[in-house]
């Protein structure tokens, strides 16, 4: 949690492409995992399950592996797992652990600090939240042992999901069910909203211009709007309000936030400026056409024509406008570059009179229209480089960027705000 402001509570899904390692132990609730791990694909999340020997009793790793759409993972020291993604590759892999079902077993276990088995071992290998959802017989529950154990987890800031009362699978009635799956996912979702960015007003701008040639005709670009797309999600689940300013694409608005469709430069100038003066940042990723068409015609250019001649005209640079007003809010640029990208980069930091510039290579496969991104980060005395990786996860690490160079906390999962709730 970063102290000072107010906790964020989540309008919106935060678990597009997060990492969760699902872990499963040996109950009769372990059937419910399957519709866990489908809850939580659905939500955008990559999920790798992680069964003890036990759990194999009561459900089978092929449906898991059927739902995760990975292999499931049992075993220690099982040298062809291994040689792919290492235990303690795995541990970091994982953005948080969750037990579920958690038995009193593997509760004590975790509390002895246990390395017996692939999960005990994950659990005691990474840094991620690890959250459980005990499920057991209630008189298990109330076990002292049981429950001199949880209160060391919980002392451990391992967030205690559950159990809830209600008819057992032993025909008693009591506390020991495990949480629904609907109500962990949602607990997910929460650890994973953020309020680094809370109470700013975040504008950003995405996607490419498109500059009319004649009525069916225009200059454009292969910008597809993912990176600003993700960075205006990544921005509002840090708990900004969010609006964003998009050229022509065909992605999904992201939810909870206020989208300004444009299509021209001009455009988009127009919107940026109106909306710039009540900003707070300015994120700029949109590949803004250099040039517009002086004199676009008002009718269809036919082939018996005669040679199309196309007088350009510069269009106005938007980063260097925002950057230039009189009380500007904190700027965000991009640098799209092919080669010597610091001289480039730190340049136009400089041109454009910008805080903080994200420069990246841009050719066949990389920058544009790609899945994934790598970006070199520069402002006047500072660097810092985010590695390759998906659109999503390459946001939120320099939202963490941005958040730290506002002087805010940049967003710490933390399972204690779970715990009032759980
Ligand atoms: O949309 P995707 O397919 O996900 O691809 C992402 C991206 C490659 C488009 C993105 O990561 C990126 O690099 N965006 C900036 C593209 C660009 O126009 O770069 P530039 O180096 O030409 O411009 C520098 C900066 O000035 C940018 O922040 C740009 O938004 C801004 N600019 C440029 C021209 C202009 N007339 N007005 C501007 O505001």
């Amino acid at each position: 949690m970063t102290g000072g402001f107010p906790i964020h509570l989540p309008v919106m899904n935060t678990l597009r492409d997060r990492h969760i390692l699902l872990g499963v132990t040996g109950g009769i609730a372990a059937y419910k995992a399957a519709e866990l791990v489908r809850l939580l694909r659905t939500a955008g999340a990559e999920v790798q399950v992680v069964m003890t020997h036990a759990a194999g009793k009561f459900i089978t790793p092929l449906t898991l592996q059927a739902l995760s759409g990975r292999p499931v993972r049992d075993e220690l020291f099982d040298p062809e797992a291994e040689a792919g993604m290492g235990h303690i590759e795995l541990a970091r892999w994982a953005d948080a652990i969750l037990v579920a079902p958690a038995t009193a077993d593997f509760l004590a276990r975790l509390a002895q600090g246990r390395a017996d088995d692939l999960l005990a071992t994950l659990c005691l290998a990474s840094e991620a939240p690890l959250l459980v959802a005990p499920a057991m017989n209630r008189v298990m529950w109330e076990n002292p042992a049981t429950q001199a154990n949880v209160d060391l987890l919980r002392a451990r800031d391992i967030a205690i999901l559950g159990p809830e009362a209600g008819e057992q699978a032993c025909g008693e009635t009591g506390t020991g069910r495990m949480r629904e799956p609907e109500a962990l996912c949602a607990d997910l979702q929460r650890l994973f909203a953020g309020n680094a960015l809370a109470g700013l007003q975040v504008l950003v701008s995405a996607g490419p211009t498109q500059e009319p040639i004649d009525p069916v005709r225009y200059l454009g670009n292969n910008s597809s709007g993912r990176m600003g797309y993700a960075l205006a999600r990544a921005a509002r689940e840090a708990g900004a309000s969010v609006t964003l300013v998009s050229g022509p694409v065909s992605l999904e608005p992201p939810e909870g936030v206020q989208l300004i469709r444009v299509q021209t430069a001009l455009e988009m100038r127009d919107a940026v400026l109106a909306e710039a003066r009540q900003a707070d940042v300015f994120i700029a990723t949109a590949a803004v056409a250099d040039y517009r068409v002086a004199d676009p015609r008002s009718s269809k250019h036919k082939r018996g024509d005669g040679p199309l001649r196309l007088e350009l005209v510069e269009n106005p640079d938007i980063l260097a406008e925002v950057a230039a007003l009189p009380e500007a809010p904190f700027t965000l640029g991009f640098a799209a570059e092919t080669d010597a990208l610091e001289r480039h980069a730190r340049e136009k930091l400089v041109r454009k009179g910008v805080d903080m510039i994200a420069a990246n290579r841009v050719g066949p496969g990389l920058g544009f229209g790609s899945e994934d991104n790598a970006l070199e980060v520069y402002w006047q005395d500072g660097h810092q480089s985010l590695p390759r990786q998906g659109k999503d996860r390459l946001a939120r690490a320099l939202v963490r960027l941005l958040a730290q160079r506002l002087g805010r906390n940049p967003d710490q999962l933390c399972t204690s705000q779970l715990h009032a709730q759980d």
